[in-house]
């Protein structure tokens, strides 16, 4: 054993790292959205709908500041939130967005309408994507989890050479570790469904990937 690093140096590499009065600071101390943004996420939580957490808020404007993209797709729109969010970190971006569910779109229109950088399209994913030719530099993948790793060929086909795609929801609340007798039958397919995702990615030498802890784990993919 490395006498600077005795076991019991280090105790904080042994413990979760996002308890959940750090995953309460995050939302609460960082700065807040205003405005149109913050009524989007206040009726969100108020109707309980799967909008991206605070703390993967903060993260995306900051992230969005450094790569500027210029071309943005997005798989999930429900209500609008997180396109309007990338509309907002990203001014000069023409974005892409695709949902198919009735009851979102009601509201996805109204939100982004007037908003001409804006494009939503409205249908399964699986045959929107393959309307769409151009390269994308920020791809955002937050839709149904079964359906990851089948799209996941179609979105790698769609992003730019230095693009980043970023997927939401990665780790089903830590049920991604357990042997699928454990979980609920209902769930078994998403945990196929990502650990199928997690081999596509993992195992793939020409990607490069990392996992980031924040909301239930963003997996980020970029071409090496
Ligand atoms: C978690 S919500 C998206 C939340 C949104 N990105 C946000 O953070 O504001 C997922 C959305 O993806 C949509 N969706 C799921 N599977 C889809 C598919 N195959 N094609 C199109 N939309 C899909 C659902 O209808 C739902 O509205």
């Amino acid at each position: 054993m490395v006498e600077a690093y005795k076991k019991e140096s280090n105790p904080m590499m042994r413990r979760p790292v996002v308890l959940p009065e750090l995953v309460a600071f995050m939302r609460e101390r960082q700065a807040q959205l205003t405005g149109e943004l913050a009524q989007l996420q206040a009726f969100a939580r108020a109707q309980n709908i799967p909008v991206i957490p605070h703390e993967t808020v903060v993260y995306f404007q900051f992230l969005l500041g450094l790569l500027r993209p210029k071309k943005i797709l997005e798989v999930g729109t429900a209500i609008g939130f997180s396109t309007l969010l990338l509309a907002d970190s990203c001014p000069n971006a023409e974005i892409t967005t695709l949902e198919r569910y009735e009851e979102m779109l009601i509201f996805a229109r109204k939100n982004l309408s007037a908003r001409k950088n804006i494009h939503l399209i409205e249908g399964e994913a699986a045959e929107t994507l393959e309307q769409l030719t151009e390269p994308f530099d920020f791809i955002f993948m937050d839709s149904a989890k079964t359906q990851y790793v089948k799209f996941l060929p179609r979105l790698l086909a769609l992003l730019s050479a230095d693009g980043v795609l970023i997927i939401d929801d990665v780790f089903q609340a830590g049920d991604i570790l357990q042997a699928l007798t454990e979980i609920p039958r209902r769930e078994r397919n998403i945990i196929k469904g990502l650990n199928a995702l997690f081999d596509a990615v993992f195992d793939n030498p020409h990607l490069q990937a990392t996992l980031v802890p924040l909301g239930d784990g963003l997996l980020m993919i970029r071409k090496k």
